[in-house]
């Protein structure tokens, strides 16, 4: 048995351009689904699928993401005071749900090079990467799959899910050599492949988990699409060496960078809340009698 994976590391130093105007002077992974910041929704998946450790990549503009998951005494000696313990709660709980450590990532150069950042805190243990602009609210089941067939399998595990016809072309795409249920072996990756040479249409989703050989094949991963530094060019090194397999997943989640996705995740999450759902419901039901949609 090997070590366990304890640490997730949340690369968000991208600049948010999908989402403008909204991102001009705020961060993107700030960006409010039903009642919290995207970024929550995702550290709170890490946390439920068994993990204790966050690190978050950032950049300049992201000092609304390390307040967040600071401290805020001023507010909490005020929510105390006037008695108010489930607001308390809720705050409080942001900050003790996982211990937090931020770095930045210094330049632009890549998703591949924001996470060779964590090299020095990670060492030598397995962990997970989890791409902040998609939201997986599954209690943490998928990812909880990946770690626990890395730990069994000493290969690095990534969520995969397939896509129709030319979308293959937007993302990382793995092709595989066998298949035993929804994993598979890898044996081919590829970042953002013409449609005619995509190996698969399997797409690679935002939810990884590496053993520590991804940091000796980021160090020698050459500048390749759009000229950064990519992930998937290193994750190529991992096939047979130590092992790369794939999760097919059914549900991708939301992708919470995008327009009309975000607003489709506070709009199933909204219903989905045990508190508000229904009068969400009722709401939405309203509107679409109203303009004659139902
Ligand atoms: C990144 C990865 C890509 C992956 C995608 C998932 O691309 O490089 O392999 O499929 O995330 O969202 P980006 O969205 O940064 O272009």
């Amino acid at each position: 048995m090997g070590k366990r994976v304890r640490t997730a590391v949340i690369p968000a130093a991208g600049l948010g351009t999908r989402f403008l105007p909204a991102t001009k002077s705020q961060p993107k992974e700030m960006l409010t689904v039903v009642d919290r910041p995207a970024i929550q929704w995702v550290v709170e998946e890490a946390v439920a699928a068994g993990i204790d450790d966050v690190l978050i990549i950032t950049s300049p503009t992201k000092k609304g993401v390390e307040d967040h998951f600071d401290r805020m005494a001023e507010l909490e000696t005020l929510l105390e005071a006037k008695g108010k313990v489930e607001m308390l709660a809720s705050v409080r709980r942001i900050t003790d749900m996982a211990t937090f450590h931020f770095t930045r990532q210094g330049a632009p150069l890549g998703l591949g090079h924001a996470v060779s950042m964590a090299a020095r805190h990670v060492r030598d243990e397995p962990f997970a990467v989890l791409l902040p602009d998609e939201l997986l609210p599954d209690g943490g089941a998928t990812l909880r799959r990946m770690i626990d067939e890395c730990e069994a399998s000493g290969s690095s595990v990534i969520s995969l899910f397939e896509v129709d016809g030319p979308e293959i072309s937007n993302y990382g795409c793995a092709g595989f050599s066998s298949r035993d249920g929804d994993v598979v072996e890898i044996d081919r990756i590829v970042e953002k492949p013409r449609f005619e040479e995509a190996p698969s249409n399997l797409k690679v989703t935002g939810r990884y988990v590496f053993t520590p050989e991804i940091f000796a094949k980021l160090a020698v991963t050459e500048p390749g699409q759009a000229g950064e530094i990519q992930l998937t060019d290193a994750m190529a090194m991992l096939i047979g060496d130590p092992g790369l397999r794939g999760l097919v997943i059914k549900d991708a989640g939301y992708d919470a960078g995008q327009k009309l996705d975000w607003l489709r995740a506070n709009i199933e999450l909204s219903l989905d809340d045990p508190v508000a759902g229904t009068e969400v419901a009722e709401m939405l039901a309203g509107i679409m009698k109203s303009r004659g949609l139902a």
